[in-house]
């Protein structure tokens, strides 16, 4: 009998190609690989797909400022962001890139099927180049950029075509109401519902003059225009999986899920499905959208103040499942989050040193003490059950394993197998058994969150016998000063 497997899509936002990674990117990362790897035990057949985005004025003027050519600087930003989905063990299925010829090819073929909505105009507004964004003067602080308070905004009158918004305006309500595209958490759906029911939506500029700026796709028809590096960059969800002629398009699409940052919320609960459904294309599933990673006190992390760390110097130190665990528990899936050394170093010390790793370590040694190295293996591995991922409840379901830890460490402490193995070798045997089967059951579940870990303990308890060979969890480590 051949069972029909669920396909699941899912994409991560693809970050701007101007910078190294930062925690930020790292975190939105490590938790589209979990669900991917769930859904992968779930036996879903899942494409995950990540990359990044590489044109727009951002882009220009930071390969300016490096004094670096264009293409040779996105390719050595682009391969940082490959690098750290490796150091981070993401296993994604496909990395796209916007510079593709695949890929502009088909973000022409979006605009094409969106010409009944679009039309040459004139833009004037006030621009911030960081954001790659038009504000209005209500938006404006003191003429400053309302998310980089120290960029002043631009006064810019464009030619340009736009799209419109408005005649997809109440389908676009009901269907974020009705959840058929499904925005969450709630908060970040009631925030979106509010914006479309209090604004009429303007129409939405799509495209700058090549005198502005040449480097971007083609607007098809006009040599003369780019596309606003938004309308290229969303099509990345479509592109990737063979949009617009290619038969995987119709394996894989609609997305089930796009996973992003608070910051970029309206590009993809307002923008990105307007698109689709100008050009005739079915709506992705849902939107996870995840908070912001600040430094501790709550202040913003960014490298101009100093308080900015780099996913590098932590995984060199701690190695990627440490990163992985405090990220997915610590940073709450529904709000933002902190992260600073001291507390990430405690964190270490006590979850998966003193918690996991020695409950790893004290079992598995008692059983080459008391049992020869030999246990009763266990018939059944239940799949996980984790039913809150279906809400990107991350923290929840490790608090909850953490939980299940605690429990059979306080269950070793109590029953003193130390003792009772110079008098009942038979009861011993019995409770490691027991032990090492809900190790098992609970490196199962942390498979998603913690692969390498949860591979250790495998090959740690596999069939009948310890194998300690592959040595310690979690090594002690110093803090440094
Ligand atoms: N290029 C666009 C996305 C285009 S998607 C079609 C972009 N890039 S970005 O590099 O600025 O951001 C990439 C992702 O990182 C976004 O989801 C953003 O919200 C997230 N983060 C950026 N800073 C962050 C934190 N400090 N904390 C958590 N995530 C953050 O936007």
């Amino acid at each position: 009998m051949t069972s029909q497997k669920n396909k699941y899509y899912l994409t991560t936002s693809i970050p701007y190609a101007n910078a190294k990674p930062h925690l930020g990117h790292a975190m939105e990362f490590i938790q589209a690989d979990t669900l991917a790897r769930w859904h992968r035990q779930l036996g879903d057949e899942v494409y995950f797909q990540i990359g990044t985005d590489e044109h727009g004025q951002k882009l220009f003027e930071a390969a300016e400022k490096a004094g670096a050519e264009l293409l040779s600087f996105v390719n050595e930003m682009s391969e940082s962001f490959v690098q750290l989905a490796r150091d981070l063990n993401v296993d994604y299925d496909a990395f796209v890139r916007t510079t593709d010829e695949h890929h502009k090819k088909g973000a022409q073929a979006l605009w094409r099927a969106c010409e009944k909505d679009i039309y040459k105009g004139t833009y004037t507004g006030l621009y911030c180049v960081a954001c790659e964004l038009f504000y209005t003067s209500k938006d404006a602080v003191e003429g400053m950029c309302p998310v980089h308070p120290n960029r002043a905004l631009e006064e810019l009158a464009i030619e340009s075509y736009f799209l419109k918004l408005s005649p997809y305006q109440d389908k676009l309500i009901d269907l974020i109401e009705n959840d058929e595209y499904r925005v969450f958490p709630d908060l970040r759906k009631n925030e979106i519902l509010s914006f479309l029911r209090n604004n009429k939506l303007e129409d939405l500029s799509i495209s700058r003059p090549k005198s502005q700026l040449a480097w971007g796709v083609e607007v098809p028809g006009d040599d003369t225009h780019v596309m606003y590096v938004w309308f290229d960059a969303l099509a990345n969800y479509i592109t990737g999986v063979g949009y617009p002629d290619e038969p995987e398009f119709n394996k894989w699409w609609p997305a089930d899920l796009h996973i992003v940052g608070k910051d970029i919320n309206r590009f993809h609960s307002v923008y990105w499905p307007v698109m689709l459904m100008s050009a005739g294309v079915t709506l992705p599933k849902a939107l996870y959208v995840h908070g912001f990673i600040n430094a501790p006190g709550g202040v913003k992390m960014s490298k101009s103040l100093g308080n900015a760390i780099g996913p590098d110097e932590i995984l060199e130190r701690y190695g990627a499942d440490a990163l992985r665990y405090y990220l997915l528990r610590y940073i709450p899936h529904d709000s933002d989050g902190e992260f600073g050394l001291e507390r990430f170093h405690t964190v270490y010390t006590a979850d998966l040193v003193n918690n996991l790793g020695n409950l790893v370590q004290r079992v598995a040694s008692m059983t080459v003490k008391y049992c020869d190295g030999k246990f009763e293996p266990i018939v059944e591995v239940r799949k996980p059950k984790l039913t809150g991922l279906g809400d990107a409840g991350f923290d929840d379901e490790l608090q909850a394993i953490w939980k299940q830890l605690d429990s059979l460490n306080e269950a070793i402490d109590k029953s003193e197998p130390w003792k009772l193995a110079k008098t009942d070798l038979t009861a011993t045997t019995k409770l490691l058994d027991n032990w090492i089967s809900e190790i098992i059951q609970l490196s199962v579940s942390l498979t998603a969150f913690m692969p390498f870990t949860a591979e250790k303990i495998h090959r740690i308890f596999s069939d009948g016998r310890v194998d300690m060979r592959s040595g310690m969890l979690f090594p002690r480590i110093e803090k440094e000063d």
